[in-house]
């Protein structure tokens, strides 16, 4: 299967899935990894492992679904199956969302339908929350709230900074997201309205 990643930044969960795709755990091939920021490093870690790696700068674009159209060119060019967000730091349009639908994942550092949007993990330590984790996700119009494919807890302890929850988190959504992007593979996930089954027999 041809899969595709966009990221904004750091590009961690990238990284965890190249890994899983060099050791077999997952059974499909990253086509192109796609950011909107020049200097990602999501984009360096594509290209040191030979995967095509594509700028596109929102700026060169008449308005948000124009640059869309520019992404679902260069999605549609490779014949990606599916389009996996690792820390892409924007919304995907509904443009991208009705030609892709059902095929576009996504994972979010905090228990959905808690915490949504920018800032998941300063949200949950704010509210002080003693149990938070993360959400691999299907992706629909609303801001975060498609089918929760896995989801894992993970201890919110007393002196936690936002930087020593994001650790613990990272450390989770590194398995997690592996998993759920090969199960999709797989064929194991049945959606029924906002519930997503796993059928792994
Ligand atoms: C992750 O925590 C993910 O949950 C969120 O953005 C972060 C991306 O981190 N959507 P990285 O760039 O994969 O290291």
């Amino acid at each position: 299967m041809n899969l595709a990643v966009l990221a904004s930044g750091y590009g961690s969960n990238l990284q965890a899935i190249i890994d899983a795709v060099d050791k077999g755990e997952i059974e499909g091939h990253i086509k192109v990894v796609i950011s909107d920021v020049k200097d990602a490093y999501a984009l360096q870690r594509a290209r040191r492992h030979g995967i095509e790696a594509v700028f596109i700068d929102i700026k060169d674009y008449s308005g948000r679904e124009a640059y869309n159209e520019a992404i679902a060119a260069v999605l549609e060019k490779r014949k990606v199956e599916l389009i996996v967000l690792a820390g892409y730091m924007r919304l995907v349009s509904p443009l991208i969302i009705n030609k892709f639908r059902g095929r576009i994942m996504n994972i979010h550092p905090s228990l959905l339908p808690s915490f949504p949007g920018l800032e998941g993990i300063k949200q949950a330590l704010d509210y002080g929350v003693k149990v938070s984790g993360c959400t691999v996700h299907l992706v629909d119009e609303g801001l975060d709230t498609g089918p929760i494919i896995l989801q894992e807890s993970v201890p919110v302890y007393d002196d936690d900074t936002v930087e020593s929850l994001q650790n613990r988190i990272h450390k989770v959504e590194h398995r997690l997201y592996p998993r759920a992007i090969q199960l999709f593979i797989q064929g194991k996930l049945s959606i029924e309205g906002r519930k997503c089954f796993r059928n792994e027999g």
